[in-house]
């Protein structure tokens, strides 16, 4: 139908992880739930005095999103979890699945906000710089939902302390499938620049105000977001992207000339040097338009992730645990985000795809073959055994 809608600290986001903890408290492992958001799950043989592994991923998607994105990557953690308690394996007391809040960017704009704060990119600042649609601070929504106050230690991980990350996901894009490969070992992972530019003209009556007396917000932005368009494509390479996924018109009516428009463009690319000069571009083009038409603009910068390598150690491990379990595998990179990318500058971080069908994602449409899924879950398990 109209796939899943499950927002972070919205109410099916909840029963998803009341359903992730009581499976999960049904094997006897603890549940922590930190301020932002973010969920650990331990098992009961934990052993503090070892080094973590944490495996994992998001539960939250976007609007009308698909079934697997993040959610996946969480109960293939579980999963593996689980395995390695059934099998009293000596490396379960290493392991913890961490749940990472907010990874979407539904609420605030701001992708991976969850994995932010944990890495300490984000602190006490982000928490009311960052609105939600309703006007509501990340601070008023954390409240709302009862999490304990924000104390920068107890969010921010000690990185001394834990060996390794891994995130198992799906693809989200065509390579997989048009190479017949089940599984990727992610390489790069793009950077990205997320702004949110607002145009202001005048509202009038749009049958009484002849066209040569208007400052019509809406047709600034479209030429705007034509211009957004323009300059990606321009990219010689054909690498970098830049996006508007997210329009907001007032007063939204049709007899009304639109006063004010809100949208957001996002860049992305493998080099950070070409995010800022995209977006330097970008922001100049919409200057220049709305001072030709006699509009307002103004621009700020939402969220920001840098491009990230990850590290060679694992993607030889990863490589090398596929190959032994004879899965057919490829290096590539990943055009979408995640949240090790904000994670693996500190430690040795890994991550899986699995094929997507149609190479379809962030669409109700979004699916993997099962059996890709069951391999993916299994190289998971066998990649945190050969740590
Ligand atoms: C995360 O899903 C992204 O937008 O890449
Ligand atoms: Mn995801
Ligand atoms: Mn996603």
């Amino acid at each position: 139908g109209n796939g899943v809608t499950r927002f972070s600290y919205g109410e099916n986001d909840e029963k998803a992880r009341e359903f992730i903890a009581k499976a999960a408290e049904f094997k006897g492992f603890s549940v922590r739930t930190d301020s932002i958001g973010n969920m650990y799950i331990s098992p009961a043989e934990s052993d503090k005095t070892r080094k973590r592994i944490r495996i994992g991923s998001h539960v939250d998607t976007v609007r009308n999103g698909g079934w697997l994105d993040g959610i996946y990557g969480v109960v293939s953690g579980l999963e593996a979890l689980r395995t390695l308690a059934e099998y009293k394996s000596d490396r379960v007391s290493e392991v913890e699945v961490v749940i990472f809040a907010e990874e979407e960017g539904s609420n605030f704009g701001s992708t991976m906000t969850g994995s932010k704060f944990a890495a300490g990119i984000y602190g006490e600042e982000a928490l009311d710089r960052l609105k939600g649609d309703d006007g509501n601070s990340l601070r008023e929504m954390l409240m709302k939902c009862g999490y304990p106050p924000y104390r920068k230690e107890k969010v921010m991980w000690d990185f001394s302390d834990v060996k390794a990350m891994l995130e198992l996901h799906i693809e989200q894009g065509p390579v997989l499938e048009r190479e017949g490969k089940s599984i990727g070992i992610v390489d790069s992972i793009f950077g990205m620049t997320t702004v949110e530019v607002t145009i202001g003209g005048v509202g009038n009556h749009a049958g009484a105000t002849p066209m040569r007396y208007r400052q019509d917000a809406l047709t600034t932005a479209a030429l705007c977001i034509s211009e957004a368009e323009r300059i990606a494509k321009a990219d010689p390479e054909g690498i970098l992207v830049a996006t508007v996924g997210k329009v907001a018109v007032s007063p939204n009516c049709s007899n009304v000339i639109p006063e004010k428009v809100v949208f957001t463009v996002e860049v992305r690319d493998k080099q950070e040097g070409k995010i800022k000069g995209a977006i330097k571009e970008i922001e100049e083009v919409i200057a220049k338009i709305s001072e030709q038409r006699g509009t307002a603009c103004g621009i700020q910068v939402l969220a920001e992730s840098k491009p990230f390598r990850m590290d060679e150690r694992m993607i030889q491990l990863i490589n090398k645990s596929a190959a032994e379990a004879g899965i057919s595998h490829q290096i590539m990179d990943s055009g979408a985000v995640h949240d090790i990318c904000v994670i693996a500058p500190h430690i040795p971080s890994g991550m899986i795809f699995v094929p997507s069908i149609g190479g379809r994602s962030h669409v109700p449409f979004e699916d993997t073959d099962p059996d890709d899924l069951v391999r993916g879950a299994q190289l998971l398990l066998d990649t945190v055994l050969n740590i």
